[in-house]
Order: C-alpha cells, then structure tokens, then sequence
C-alpha cells in the first residue's frame, strides 16, 4: 500500500508564525522512514509550494482573515489530496493550520463521495462568516464544508459534499456560542471530553463509529488537530485547551480508526513548533509522528 505524504506548510488560517514549520519538522524527524518501517510504500515528494497572494491584495472580505489566500491553497490541496486518492494511495496531509481540511476533505469526498469525517479537536471549528469572531479561518472550515453560512464568491469552489449526519467530533472542549448553536440545529453529533470522562475512548471510539459508519462499510477521513491532546501531551500548538486527550486516548482513536480497515486520508494538523520551549517542540513533533503511525497500522504488539 502506498502513503502520499501531502506536508502543507501553510498558516494562513490563523495568525500565530510558525505552524508553516509543523509539516517540515515532522519529516525531519523522519516519518517517512518511519511509515516505511511499518510496511508502506511512501510517496514524498517535498512540501507544498503554495502561490503567494500578498496582504494589500487579500483584504479581509467581512471578518475573515486571508481570505483569497486560504482559498487558492486549500483548492490546491484539494486537488493533490484528491489525485492521491483516486489513485488508490492514502493521501497524509501534515499542517499547517487546520484550515487546509477544507481542501483536504473535498479532496477526499471527490474520491469517495461516500467517505464519513472524524475528526478530532478541542474546537467544532465550525463558525460560519456570521458567526467567527476572530475571523480565523482555520476555525471555519467545517462549515464550508457544509455548506453553512452566506454564500463567500471566493470560496465557491468548495462543494457543500459533506452531510452533518456524515460527521463525528471526539475531544470538543472549547466551542464558541455560535459553534454550539450550529451544532444543536444541524444535529451534528460530537463526543466532548465529558462524554470521554463518562465512557471511556475506547466506548466513545464505538459509539461515534456507530453514528457515522453504522455498517463499518464507507470509507473514513481522519482529520486529527493535535491541540485535542492535552497541552501537557503536545503543548507546541496555537490554541491549546486544558483538559484535553492524553497519550493513550489519542493514540487509541488513531489505533481503532485503523483497526476498521476503513481509513482512506488522514491529516495531521496544527503542530507548531514556533511555540514553546525546545523540550516541547521536540515532544509535540515526536507525538505528531507516533499518531501518524497509529492510523496507519503500527501496534503495541
Ligand atoms: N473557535 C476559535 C475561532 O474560531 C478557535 C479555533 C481554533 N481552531 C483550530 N483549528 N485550532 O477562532
Ligand atoms: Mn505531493
Ligand atoms: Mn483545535
Ligand atoms: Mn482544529
């Protein structure tokens, strides 16, 4: 089987320097020699080069921030992340802001129209235009997803493919007002870190497969935003929330999604090794890489 390491060195979702440096930092500690040791062929063939659009000519259109820009990369990643799948690889898409899952999961859904999204965070990033307060984009794109909120001309690229009943959250912690608003009316199922406390992952890991995937039968996008682990697991990330997974429970999403058989993309968001010390940078990378390898089959045994 062969992995396409997609590593999109990009930030244009958010506005902390340095998640550019996630994707490059993880190769670097050798995650591709290390998915090969596992057995998989891997693709790499250097970062993405993505076009610069400059700030004069990318004016926030409404509240959003680098608009123009995170369109024209994430149309770019949906057509690599795309590409990769339809040629029977498992596209690994290593962020750079979670943003880029716009891209990343319309490339998916027009390789497998059928595919269901897990995806892992302490945020919905969910809000639409209407309801963003900090305009960061990399807290928006599931609702372009969606197909919520106005319509944005720039972004009319991005199908409204996926279906709320498509969707499952594990690790939510911290969601705006008008996040929780969104998911209460469009029925979006979500297991926060109470429902992790309550059940335990592996019950938590049954039950949101049982939602979205109830035949163990349709293709599955993980989309992991690292910020999920706890800031004591991986503390090297934009917006880090306490309370978060620990070790274990990520590792183990990552295990049980494989596990299905099912996995068809997987993204690695959100590793910012600009922040914190180098201790931490060094930990949040290596955590980075052993969840990678979790969803793409290595075991403890
Ligand atoms: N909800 C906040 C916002 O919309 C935070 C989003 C954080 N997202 C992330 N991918 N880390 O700005
Ligand atoms: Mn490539
Ligand atoms: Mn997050
Ligand atoms: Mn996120």
């Amino acid at each position: 089987m062969t992995a396409a390491i997609v590593g999109c060195p990009f930030s244009g979702g958010q506005p902390r320097v340095g998640v550019d440096q996630g994707p490059v930092h993880m190769v670097e500690a050798g995650i591709v020699d290390q998915l090969t040791a596992l057995g998989w062929k891997v693709k790499f063939d250097g970062h993405h080069q993505f076009e610069e659009v400059n700030a004069i000519t990318d004016p926030p259109i409404g509240k959003l921030k680098n608009p123009r820009l995170v369109s024209a990369v994430t149309k770019a990643v949906a057509n690599v992340v795309g590409g990769h799948a339809k040629m029977g690889e498992l596209p690994v898409t290593l962020g750079g802001d979670h943003s880029l899952a716009m891209g990343t999961i319309s490339g998916t859904l027009d390789a497998h129209p059928d595919a269901c999204v897990i995806w892992i965070d302490a945020h919905a990033d969910i809000n639409t235009a209407e309801t963003t307060d900090s305009g960061n984009i990399h807290g928006m794109p599931v609702s372009f997803l969606l197909g919520l909120g106005s319509p944005i001309p720039e972004f009319s690229w991005v199908k409204p493919a996926l279906k709320a009943e498509r969707l499952v959250y594990i690790g939510l912690r911290d969601i705006d007002a008008g996040e929780k608003r969104i998911l209460k009316e469009n029925n979006i199922k979500a297991f926060s870190m109470h429902e992790v406390d309550r059940y335990g992952i592996g019950k938590v890991v049954e039950m949101a497969l049982d939602h979205v995937n109830p035949k163990r039968a349709s293709p599955i996008h993980l989309s992991f935003d690292v910020d999920a682990l706890d800031p004591s697991v991986a503390p090297s990330t934009g917006t880090p929330v306490r309370g978060g997974l620990t070790f274990r429970e990520g590792h183990y999403i990552c295990e049980a999604i494989w596990e299905t058989g099912l996995l068809v993309a997987l993204d690695l968001m959100e590793v910012n090794p600009s922040l914190a010390d180098a201790a931490s940078v060094k930990q949040t990378v290596t955590v980075g890489c052993s969840l990678v390898r979790s969803a793409l089959g290595e075991t403890l045994l």
